[in-house]
């Protein structure tokens, strides 16, 4: 039993034996004790004054004696103040509470089973014509935390990424790259596969709008210049060979993909994200197709006089979707209905959760509908995980093209800002060079990661990098330093031969309550996992990081720990300062966040 069921049990038992009623373990209302009162846990008494016809004050004291008498193991003394019993618990069931925090090496985890439920997670899902950039480092972000999240709550997870690899937006690069691209590879350029294909899909973007506007001056609507500008033709029909398997056509755009992947696949290890199985539309679409056809000879869909095939969702509320065009080739809702049956194939999925930005709600409430017609058990209950958009401030590290923040200048700009910050400290320690760009890599990511997860994933954002990198506050770096700190003080410990046991025998003084805080904000740690769970939060194991580390050092500053002459008390506080830096290191685990041993 926890302190706090002992002491529920306690006050259910002092009112029935004091007043003869029975009360719900709901009514018994327990709170932390202000930081004015003397005690660690609060009773509310209101609840129980009318069964007693007595005044709180006195029903506090009454029940206060019999905790004091019957459950003296956990209650050490109370003091009364209006209707709140303010309680001080002794310091056994804390020391209990600390081992038992101590011994569980993935404390707060539930664990997987064979019958745990199994839930796919699709995350990060680029096209294949450019990099990736600021968008998607908040999408990968967000999808891997998930990911981890729903793990350590018990369930089976998939890891997976939807790649749209086909299209006319990496037509366009193709045909760029013909024309003007000299034979050029990443490896003659130097440069990234995924910035070369984005550079050249780039380039086509600029002839293709030199073009419209010649059109335009010679008189040409700008609609219509827009369709018939030789360029836009050209990719189209190169879309018409892929389509027809044309050799050739796909010979390069294989090529290039590969270029692509090889980029995207550097971004994501330096991100510190992986998936389980990826999926690209080349195999799903067609697969789409075919599940619109069998649902519109099942009648859940019709055909126009066109040829198109539509989706009737008048009835829900939304609008009629096209499926296939009159033409027979797909939309971007086909290839995900595809995408969803191989899925469906590889997986005995019960939960699909789908982390893609908010622009795209629309998509995946007819997406759920769809999916539910066409007899996907998980369809109706799909968990589109919507999240807002994420800017810089205005200005800073505009890329190439003066658009996007790319991923991979981000991630690398802040590594250097954390090398160069902490340049004067590395200097005193004398820390090793390849260290110190080890722990700039950690710490420079981590103030990325964290800024970014900290934030209610719906809201829009703007990501300061100076203030993310910033020592004190809620940063990253504050946490990471919080733990190196205690590291610190662990590596001292060892030096003087103390042997930290994991288990601890009573201590005999009277714990401060900024200690016993700090095993209280430690034991809160599962239900913050749960908690993130089931809101899908990531930014809830965030604002718990940082209560956790800020417990921490407000009991750091108020008392030493090796320089304790109690040599129980010494142990005691080194044990606690231990599960504090595992428990954070497990918090920030579950967001990607590395913990540097030194800083
Ligand atoms: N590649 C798409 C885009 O960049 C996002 C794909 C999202 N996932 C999905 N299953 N539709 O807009």
């Amino acid at each position: 039993m926890t302190i706090e069921e002992k002491l529920i049990a306690g006050v259910q038992e002092a009112v029935k034996s004091l007043y003869g009623v029975e009360a719900t373990a709901q009514q018994v209302q327990l709170q932390k004790t202000r930081d004015e009162f003397e005690g660690h846990l609060t009773v509310v008494v209101f609840p129980f004054v009318k069964a007693a016809r007595k005044s709180p004050e006195m029903v506090g004291e009454e029940i206060g004696k019999y905790l004091v008498e019957k459950v003296g193991d956990v209650v050490a003394k109370y003091n009364v103040v209006k209707g709140f019993l303010n309680l001080v618990i002794s310091d056994a069931p804390w020391i209990t509470l600390l081992n038992s925090i101590n011994a569980d090496e993935k404390f707060g985890f539930t664990s997987v089973t064979d019958q745990s439920p199994l839930v796919m997670i699709e995350y990060s899902s680029p096209n294949t014509n450019k990099p990736l950039h600021l968008g998607h480092v908040r999408n990968n972000l967000l999808g891997s935390a998930l990911a981890r999240i729903v793990e350590a709550n018990g369930n089976k997870v998939v890891k997976t990424n939807i790649v749209n690899d086909r299209g006319i937006h990496i037509c366009k690069s193709m045909l760029a790259w013909l024309k003007w691209g000299n034979g050029e590879t990443p490896e003659s350029s130097g440069k990234k596969g995924d910035h070369l294909i984005g550079d050249y899909y780039v380039a086509f973007d600029k002839h293709y709008r030199e073009e419209v506007k010649q059109l335009v001056a010679q008189g040409m609507d700008e609609e219509k210049a827009k369709q018939e500008a030789p360029l836009i033709k050209e990719a189209h029909e190169m879309l018409v060979k892929w389509e027809k398997n044309d050799p050739e056509v796909r010979a390069l755009w294989k090529k290039m993909n590969e270029w692509v992947y090889a980029g995207f696949d550097e971004t994501y290890k330096m991100m510190g994200v992986s998936f389980d199985k990826i999926y690209y539309e080349s195999d799903t679409y067609l697969e789409g197709k075919e599940k619109v056809v069998e649902g519109l000879e099942k009648g859940l869909f019709y055909r126009r006089e066109d040829g198109s095939v539509w989706a009737d969702l008048t009835a829900e509320g939304l609008d009629e979707k096209l499926l296939l065009r009159s033409d027979g080739t797909s939309v971007y809702m086909t290839q995900d209905i595809g995408t969803a049956k191989l899925r469906f194939q590889d997986f005995p999925i019960d939960k699909m959760i789908y982390v893609v930005g908010n622009e795209q709600n629309y998509h995946f409430q007819v997406l759920s509908i769809l999916l539910d017609k066409l007899g996907f058990k998980w369809g109706k209950d799909l968990v589109h995980f919507s999240y807002g958009m994420v800017e810089l401030p205005n200005g800073k590290m505009k890329s190439r093209e003066g658009t996007v923040v790319d991923a991979d200048d981000l991630m690398e700009t802040m590594i250097a800002d954390a090398y160069e910050a902490s340049k004067e400290r590395v200097k005193q320690t004398a820390m090793p060079e390849e260290e110190a760009r080890e722990v700039a890599r950690k710490v420079g990511l981590g103030a990325l990661k964290y800024f970014i997860l900290k934030v209610d994933a719906r809201k829009n954002m703007l990501f300061n990098p100076e203030e993310s990198i910033d020592f004190n506050g809620n940063t990253g770096p504050f946490i990471q330093y919080t733990y190196a700190r205690i590291a610190s003080i662990l590596r001292k410990a060892k030096e003087q031969g103390i042997d930290i046991p994991t288990e601890l025998s009573t201590v005999n003084c009277q714990l401060s309550t900024k200690e016993t805080e700090l095993i209280q904000k430690l034991n809160q740690f599962p239900a913050a996992v749960r908690q993130a769970g089931t809101d899908y939060s990531p930014s809830g194991i965030c604002n718990y990081c940082y209560e956790l580390t800020k417990a921490f050092n407000q009991f750091y500053h108020d008392f030493t720990i090796l320089g304790e002459q109690d040599e129980d008390l010494k142990l005691f506080r080194l044990s606690l300062a231990k599960a504090t830096s595992k428990v954070i290191s497990l918090g920030m685990g579950l967001l990607g966040i590395e913990m540097p041993e030194r800083m």
